[in-house]
């Protein structure tokens, strides 16, 4: 029988517009992939889409760790994709995950994520 295992995660954006502006290079190489950062720099507020991956790795994380089938995980390992309608979805150690979903939303001051992680 499946099973299934939900993690969600909300985040201010000032929180991530700081750690951008203070370690700047260091802090996003550390926790987005280079696609990921093309994607949030071609917008025009960065740091809302930027904040919205943060937590979707953090919601695809705790949907990931809650299931004990993952012992670590690393937030650069989780990379938030994109379909070509903007649908977001995950990338884990660069392979397309079909059996885990995500949604993310943001204002200017917060951004949020849910992830559902399906296991066989
Ligand atoms: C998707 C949609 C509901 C987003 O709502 P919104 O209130 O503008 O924005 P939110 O802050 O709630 O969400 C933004 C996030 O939604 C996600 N998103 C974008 N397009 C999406 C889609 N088609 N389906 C699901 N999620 C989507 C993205 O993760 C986006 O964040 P990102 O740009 O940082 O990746 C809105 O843009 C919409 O209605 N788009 C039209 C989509 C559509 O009609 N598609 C038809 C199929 S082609």
């Amino acid at each position: 029988m499946s099973e299934f295992f939900i993690g969600t995660d909300i985040i201010e954006v000032i929180r991530i517009n700081h750690s951008i502006k203070n370690y700047g290079k260091r802090f996003l190489n550390r926790i987005f992939t280079e696609p990921e950062q093309r994607y949030c720099n071609s917008c025009s507020q960065p740091s809302i889409h930027f904040a919205g991956r943060f937590a979707a790795k953090e919601a695809v994380k705790k949907a990931l760790l809650t299931s004990g089938h993952f012992s670590s995980i690393s937030l650069k390992e989780i990379e938030i994709d994109r379909e070509q309608d903007g649908q977001p979805f995950l990338n884990y150690q660069q392979n397309k995950i079909e059996y885990c979903k995500i949604s993310i939303s943001h204002t200017s001051n917060y951004a949020t994520a849910f992830a559902l992680y399906l296991s066989k």
